[in-house]
């Protein structure tokens, strides 16, 4: 995002075809089956019974628009982990190792507990989150995760009464990532909410999207997606979820702390002062799109109430 780069790939007429997105989640169904009955499953996710989840139950905090492209959301990323160009992630992180993987939940809270990859896809039942993406750049996707409202996991281990906010850090693999040789962060990967946030039912622990375990590219085995923000404040592939006192410093405030702020709320009316947040271009579209504020969550403005948005950007 420090990277001054030209506007997004174009795409032929013929890739806007929503019908594909439906097509491909009849293909995984059939995969799913055909694979749960020869045991070959086992493999590519954490457990059989979770393929069954990850198949998500339709959530009614769900925007009714057409899914992004599955290539487009697996094909154009940022991870800086592996590599600052949007095609960088989905070829360099096949590396990352994800098994075995855990999450620890600790700091200000009663019950300190780390959770593997079985124990975070069986705590809840999962769900599929459509939710719009916006990011900082200008551009935008609708993309189909699986998961269910981190306020569940959260719950688990009981906050203190000092816990403000939770502080999100991401996996750090020198010897996989090739993006962590360079110091474009300060690795590792930094992000954080205050707790009413990441309490929000809107905030998702994320395990798959398209009806799939989360592609490596995507944040896997577990990341948490925040949709009334800038897409940066959702941190990929984490180890650790820490309950603070203080507000964290996040990666990209730490690098820029001009250009980035702790909210990053989409906020159409606040421009980043490389690029103008007032419209954004949808990934398979050609015609950009009015930006709405909190990326058009409107429940989530009662969060913000009384605080100038200008300031705390
Ligand atoms: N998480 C980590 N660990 N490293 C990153 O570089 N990039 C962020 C966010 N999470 C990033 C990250 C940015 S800038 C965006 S826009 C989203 O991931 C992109 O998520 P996606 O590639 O799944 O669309």
């Amino acid at each position: 995002m420090l990277i001054k780069r030209a506007a997004a790939n174009d795409c032929l007429p013929s890739e806007i075809t929503p019908p594909e997105i439906f097509a491909r989640r009849r293909e995984f169904m059939q995969f799913s089956a055909a694979a749960l009955a020869s045991g070959a499953l086992g493999a590519l996710l954490p457990s059989a019974e979770a393929a069954e989840k990850l198949a998500g139950k339709p959530s009614p905090l769900s925007t009714p628009e057409s899914p992004t492209p599955y290539k487009h959301v697996t094909g154009y990323n940022n991870f800086y982990e592996f590599g600052t160009d949007k095609e960088d992630p989905a070829a360099n992180a096949h590396l990352l190792q994800t098994q075995p993987w855990s999450v620890s939940v600790e700091g200000l809270v009663k019950k300190p507990k780390t959770f593997d990859i079985d124990q975070l896809v069986k705590l809840a039942p999962l769900e599929e989150r459509i939710y719009r993406l916006r990011c900082v750049e200008g551009w935008s996707m609708v993309i189909p995760w699986v998961g269910y409202s981190l306020a569940a996991l959260l719950k688990q281990v009981e906050p203190t009464g000092s816990a403000k906010y939770v502080e999100f850090i991401s996996a750090v693999q020198p010897e996989n990532m090739v993006g962590v040789q360079r110091r474009v962060l300060d690795w590792p990967y930094v992000e954080g909410l205050r707790l009413d946030e990441a309490m929000h039912p809107l905030t998702l622990l994320t395990l798959g999207l398209y009806g799939e375990v989360l592609p490596k590219q995507n944040g896997a085995p577990v990341r948490i997606t925040v949709p009334w923000k800038y897409g940066f404040k959702s941190a990929k592939s984490i180890v650790k979820i820490r309950l603070v006192e203080k507000q964290p410093l996040i990666s990209w405030e730490k690098a820029n702390p001009r250009e980035y702020g702790f909210y990053s709320n989409v906020n159409p009316t606040v421009d980043h002062p490389r690029w103008s947040q007032a419209r954004e271009r949808r990934l398979g579209e050609f015609t950009k799109r009015e930006t709405l504020m909190f990326n058009g969550y409107n429940e989530v403005a009662s969060l913000y109430a009384g605080m100038d948005l200008r300031k705390y950007f």
